[in-house]
């Protein structure tokens, strides 16, 4: 790896259509690894861009009467204006109707033909027009595209052919001897196998203008124009020649770090774009990453479904940061992921507006009431129940350890999920801390300063790490915090460590980060999925109840309720809510709430509780729970379970 240098790119989009979903996943990952990369102190390079030759935006722009420059021009702005409003953070924008690219893209096709690696051929071959490709007759069926299963036409015409094949031993040597190459690592071995099971072809990198003129022209026979695919790849070499800043050292940006990818243009990047750089003699990229595909509801998206996910419009009604959020929350990289504005609402109500945004509420309405307004200096000394070291465990003081350590091993391996519930888990630590030491009721004044300062200090680190996923939320806490400096001027190695908050610091408390979103469709009743907390009574409604919400006094009869003492209780791993308990209700039972965010299992043991006994068991992160526990929770999410008033006996019945 070469230290001091990042060179990230997306593929680059074709212009015939607006930007959805999937172009935004792509650009928001590599986004998120540029921004992270420059924290670290690293000097980036990200790259993004338009795909403006080729049969579709040729074809695109003549449906609506345009020339196809016309019609890039106007179709480009619509990618640049989404990231302008994701927060993309992109150093160069390249367009292939670019002169310098499509200069380099002629000195290339050049040099591989004065080398004898592109020759002239007659060829004949099953085209299909929509994608751009010839087919063999073996792989064909029904004369039907075998990708697309659009009609294909016979083609006979002599073209230029890229010598592909020669290099198809020594591909599969790179991609065996490199395992890191292509990720993950079911795509690699998808990549392998179709190389060893098949006969790479050579590939026919040039069309005749008589079919499509909308190309670059090949330097050695103006009759034709270059493959959009030809054109396309080289756009990673091209931009580092005329648009990248200064790589420093005298040094070149090339080669790229990583390539990130959709699954369905892998085979291009791996095969192609690998064979077109050894071809040339130049470096491979370190990585070429391809990422899964979204579904929308359940359903293939597509425009004749109508179902086509606008991003912008995802970004303006649920905000920026959430979209950003929920595509690498909900999903490992590299997976395929359903979308639905139901599961994003959910995790904004959650894991945004409960976990993080009432952190934060919670904490400077603390520090404004109980210390109006200023952050207090902390009083080590005062750590009494060692519950502070345990949320400064986190962060050992070294940029190799802890927190840092563990976001950077997942974000290098473009684990963005599992970096993400690694910071929830600090945050619900962090809440944790808050349940535990109960500021509102200490009364010793060196204590509670200690105690907020290190909810504000950790909120301060949270953000740091925060940003790359999420930038404008992470510099909406350092403001209310009342940081002046803005979180990309600074580097890891400053911002990361502990204690840098200073203490006198004036807080500047604002709105909510996130608005709870009103889920409208109630859950049916069921048990909530996942590790959502217990659905706090009174806000679904009753399910056969009459307009006023009354229920008979039968009604009620129908709910056992019971008194259980907790013999024993552990979190569930994997989950920030769940608790595992062994309750004796008169009967040993086990039941899984979602309270850890306000008690730890320690304390719980030993108490009497009331507990449903008579619900239906249910899977909660597949541990069966058999039962209820009755727990109230206020308007910031804290929950109070019920306990009798008298020691009762375990068994005895509530009604
Ligand atoms: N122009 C080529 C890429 C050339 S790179 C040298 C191209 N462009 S594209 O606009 O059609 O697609 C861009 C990306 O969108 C691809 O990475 C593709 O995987 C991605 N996606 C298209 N639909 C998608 C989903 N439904 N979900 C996630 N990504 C998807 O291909």
């Amino acid at each position: 790896m070469r230290k001091n240098r990042f060179y990230i790119t997306t593929p680059i989009y074709y212009v015939n259509d607006v930007p959805h979903i999937g172009h935004a996943y792509t650009t928001i990952a590599a986004d998120i690894l540029a921004r992270y990369n420059r924290l670290k102190g690293r000097n980036v390079f990200f790259l993004t861009g338009t795909d403006e030759h080729g049969q579709k935006v040729d074809k695109a722009a003549r449906e609506r009467g345009r020339t196809p420059q016309e019609h890039a021009d106007i179709m480009v702005e619509n990618f640049r204006a989404l990231w302008r409003k994701l927060n993309i953070s992109n150093d160069a924008f390249i367009r292939t109707t670019d002169p310098g690219h499509k200069k380099i893209v002629r000195e290339v096709l050049q040099r591989l033909f004065d080398k004898g690696e592109i020759v002239r051929r007659a060829y004949s071959g099953w085209y299909c027009t929509p994608d751009e490709r010839f087919w063999t007759e073996k792989e064909i069926t029904g004369g039907r595209c075998p990708e697309c299963r659009r009609p294909v036409e016979r083609i006979e015409e002599e073209n230029y052919f890229f010598l592909m094949s020669k290099y198809q031993g020594r591909l599969i040597r790179y991609i065996e001897d490199n395992p890191s190459y292509i990720l993950p690592e079911t795509r690699r071995n998808e990549v392998l196998g179709f190389l060893k099971n098949n006969e790479l072809g050579d590939l026919c990198i040039s069309r005749p203008r008589s079919r499509l003129s909308w190309g670059v022209p090949l330097p050695f026979d103006e009759a034709f124009v270059a493959y959009v695919w030809f054109d396309a790849l080289l756009n990673y070499y091209s931009a580092t020649r005329y648009l990248s800043p200064a790589a420093g050292n005298g040094r070149d940006w090339w080669p790229a770090e990583h390539h990130l990818v959709g699954k369905d243009i892998l085979t291009t990047h791996a095969v192609y774009w690998s064979t077109m750089l050894m071809a040339l003699e130049w470096e491979l990229p370190g990585n070429i990453f391809a990422h899964g595909w979204w579904t929308v509801n359940g359903e293939k998206m597509s425009k004749s479904l109508g179902n086509v996910v606008d991003p912008a419009a995802t970004a303006d009604k649920y905000g920026v940061d959430a979209f950003r959020y929920f595509l690498f929350r909900e999903v490992p990289f590299g997976l395929d992921g359903d979308f639905s504005e139901e599961a994003l609402a959910k995790r904004i109500n959650t894991d945004l507006a409960n976990d993080l945004g009432n952190l934060l509420s919670r904490t400077l309405s603390m520090i404004g009431k109980y210390r109006n307004g200023t952050i207090p200096a902390p009083v080590q000394d005062r750590d009494r129940e060692g519950l502070e070291g345990r949320i400064r465990a986190w962060f050992p003081g070294e940029s190799g350890t802890g927190l840092a350590a563990a976001i950077d091993g997942y974000l290098g391996r473009m684990q963005f999920h599992q970096a993400l519930t690694h910071l929830w888990k600090f945050t619900g630590q962090i809440n944790e801390y808050i349940a535990a030491t109960v500021p509102w009721k200490e009364k010793d004044d060196d204590t509670l300063s200690n105690i907020l300062y290190t909810l504000a200090e950790s909120l301060r680190l949270l953000a740091v790490y925060l940003w790359p996923f999420m930038p404008g939320t992470a510099d909406d806490i350092w403001a209310q915090i009342g940081i002046e400096r803005k979180i990309g001027d600074l580097k890891l190695q400053e911002a990361g460590v502990w204690g840098r908050l200073k203490a006198g610091t004036r807080i500047r408390k604002g709105g909510a980060l996130f608005p709870r979103i009103d889920l409208k469709t109630p859950r049916g009743g069921e048990v909530p999925s996942g590790d959502a907390a217990p659905a706090p009574p009174g806000k679904s409604g009753v399910k056969g109840a009459g307009k006023d919400n009354l229920i008979t006094i039968h009604d009620f009869a129908k709910v056992q309720i019971k008194i259980g003492r907790v013999l024993r209780a552990e979190r569930i791993e994997g989950s920030e809510k769940l608790i595992r308990l062994r309750v004796d209700t008169g009967e040993g039972r086990q039941i899984v709430a979602g309270i850890a965010r306000s008690y730890t299992p320690e304390e719980l043991v030993g108490k009497k509780i009331a507990v449903v006994t008579n619900l239906k068991p249910a899977k909660l992160m597949g541990v069966e729970s058999q039962g209820m526990l009755l727990a109230a929770s206020d308007s910031s999410g804290e929950l109070s379970i019920l306990i009798p008033d008298r020691d009762i006996k375990e068994g005895s019945v509530v009604k």
